[in-house]
């Protein structure tokens, strides 16, 4: 994980790698630094410390560098705990180094290369400051070639030599770096967000390449010396100025913009009412010729994948996969030319997803990814992209962007079922009808948010909860146990409604509330007599209900009702109603709701 940004020009360097780490606190947020070299006198000088940005913006506040080059960091903790020593960037004799990602072979250099008496704080990435250090004897490139030969894991390195001037030197295997050059001089960054201020023009820096900033020039060659020319890129990603909207929190301003998002992610996507991928490049053949679909993603994107497992399998009786991208290599998977390969991802970055996906097209699979933020490395990977247009998510708990790849799900299914002549015209544009009522739903939803917002306050004193459903009610509330526990630190556990008397009712006390979900009809029967249960045994539940159905239940238990949509689609406002629970049981308790702790909205290690 890890934020990186490093720049050389004209501009007042501080205010620039500041802003940008800023840009960058996603993806970890437990440390911040800064090293700048002021190009008038020479100094270079290093400001790190544990905590937020906000807290290095102090630390430096009195500092002036009028102009030159430097290198910043927000660090999401790996090896070495959250220490102000541990923060980056770590200084070793002439050399200067942020890092992102993880040398797996750390201890075997240290021991190697005896550079123990030479390190001060507990990191791997200290280990290769050290080992840059001793192969430098003034040849950037000689020492950075050397040390990349050692190194085993994953790296993107950005780095000053205390005497080659204004320049900054990088180089990355699989972590990822894009650069730019642009009017106010050179930069690079873990990602685009942190360029997106000075350009919409970017390359990525090739593994085992080494790129030289200067003000104004950009220097890119093979390990070997030989120069090669950036292959610039545009991206058309604009950033969220609006800020939180008059919203206390991100994750709720997110939430409410569901409705617009849902329609941004289809329109253009429907053409006389039957779904359309003609613009996003997505051929039919890549749905009538597969035999068997795999879902690769982590976290959130996955959930979004079991919705969608469970729709293939009723709607297209296809044979058809979800695996979690950090198991997916090293489980055999039976992946080949006849399966299609669907990648989520919010971010495109997240490693494990990233890996699988080239794992796959080794295999012989095509893969159609679903992602939300342009060009990034994982919709870089695929053979095909559908964007999620969810817009800029901020909160770390994923919101918008998973109810849009259901939305694109949806599509997908749909299109698929028309293709594949399991839907005739009249009944994909009836589901399709039944897609586009989403904003309008999720909107009836948002309005009864205070209700919401008492129920919340029921489970605000539980350590541990469950939640229990059958079907698409189960895979919903996996999403929305998650989302509960990432943001407010209770204990949560989704369970599949039958599977409770095989063990965890045991846990089931008066003190541990139960959220049901019920918008199955066909299941609703069966989901009554498990709700009733937990009920014997103490449980204080809420359930969270469609509301065709909502009076079998009135009057016996908290009921929210949810409004009716067809079975298949319930899953669009349940969620909503979930992330709301999650979002008001974290605002309750005082939390910083948008950067929950230990997390990090970017996962780039494995
Ligand atoms: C992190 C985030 C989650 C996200 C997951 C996968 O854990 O905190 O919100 O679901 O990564 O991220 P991706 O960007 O691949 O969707």
């Amino acid at each position: 994980m890890c934020g990186i940004i490093g720049y050389t020009g004209s501009e007042d360097v501080k205010a620039v790698l500041l802003d940008a780490l800023e840009l960058l606190e996603y993806r970890g947020y437990d440390s911040a630094g800064v090293a700048v070299r002021d190009s008038g006198t020479g100094e270079q000088r290093v400001f790190k410390c544990a905590g937020r940005v906000s807290d290095l913006r102090m630390l430096c506040a009195a500092e002036k560098f009028a102009s030159g080059c430097g290198i910043g960091h927000t660090r999401w903790a790996t090896h070495g705990g959250v220490s102000d020593r541990n923060a980056h960037p770590h200084q070793v004799g002439r050399v200067t180094l942020v890092h992102n990602g993880i040398i797996e072979n750390y201890k075997e250099l240290i021991a190697d290369y005896d550079l123990q008496e030479e390190l001060q704080s507990e990191t791997d990435t200290e280990v290769v400051a050290a080992l840059l250090n001793r192969f430098y004897e003034g040849e950037p490139h000689e020492a950075i070639k050397k040390t990349v030969a050692k190194l085993r894991g994953t790296f993107a390195l950005v780095v000053m030599f205390a005497d080659q001037g204004d320049v900054v030197y990088s180089t990355r295997n699989v972590s990822p770096i894009v650069a730019t050059l642009c009017d106010e001089g050179a930069m690079l960054a873990s990602d685009l967000t942190a360029l997106c201020r000075f350009t919409n023009r970017y390359f990525v820096v090739p593994e085992y390449h080494i790129l030289e900033l200067h003000a104004d020039h950009i220097a890119l060659c093979d390990l070997d010396g030989k120069m090669v020319e950036p292959e610039y890129l545009t991206v058309d990603w604009e950033l969220n100025s609006a800020g939180k909207n008059g919203y206390p929190f991100y994750m709720e301003k997110e939430i409410m913009e569901q409705p617009d998002a849902i329609e941004r992610t289809i329109e253009g996507r429907i053409r006389s009412g039957l779904p359309d991928f003609s613009a996003d490049g997505v051929p039919d053949a890549l749905f009538t010729d597969c035999e068997r679909i795999c879902i690769i993603a982590c976290g959130t994107a996955m959930h979004a994948g079991l919705v969608a497992q469970a729709l293939v399998k009723s709607i297209l009786h296809m044979h058809i996969e979800v695996e979690m991208a950090s198991e997916f290599m090293y489980s055999d998977p039976v992946i080949d030319e006849k399966t299609l390969v669907i990648a989520v991802s919010q971010s495109g970055e997240t490693i494990d997803t990233l890996e699988a996906v080239k794992y796959a097209r080794r295999r012989g699979a095509k893969c159609l990814s679903i992602i939300n933020v342009r060009g990034s490395s994982i919709a870089r990977e695929s053979d095909y992209v559908l964007y999620t247009n969810a817009g800029p998510e901020i909160a770390v708990a994923s919101t918008k962007a998973y109810t849009t790849q259901l939305a694109v799900f949806y599509l997908i299914v749909a299109r698929m079922a028309y293709s594949r002549g399991v839907f005739s015209a009249e009944e994909t544009q009836s589901f399709i009808r039944e897609l586009q009522r989403t904003p309008d739903v999720m909107k009836k939803i948002l309005a009864k948010r205070r209700d919401i917002h008492v129920v919340a306050k029921r489970v605000l004193g539980a350590k541990d909860l469950f939640m229990i459903g059958r079907g698409l009610d189960y895979s919903i509330l996996l999403e929305g146990s998650l989302k509960l526990k990432e943001v407010s630190y209770i204990h949560s556990e989704a369970y599949a409604s039958g599977e409770l008397k095989h063990g965890p009712i045991a846990l089931i006390t008066q003190d541990t509330p139960v959220v049901a979900s019920v918008t199955q009809e066909k299941l609703m029967s069966k989901e009554l007599s498990n709700i009733k249960e937990v009920r014997s045994r103490g449980a204080d539940v809420v359930v969270f209900i469609k509301e065709s159905i909502a009076q079998r239940l009135e009057g016996e238990y908290e009921v929210v009702k949810l409004p009716n949509m067809q079975d298949e689609f319930m899953v669009m406002p349940a969620s909503v109603a979930l992330q709301l629970l999650a979002y008001y049981v974290s605002a309750d308790k005082g939390f910083d709701v948008d950067k929950p702790r230990n997390l990090a909205k970017v996962v780039t290690v494995e």
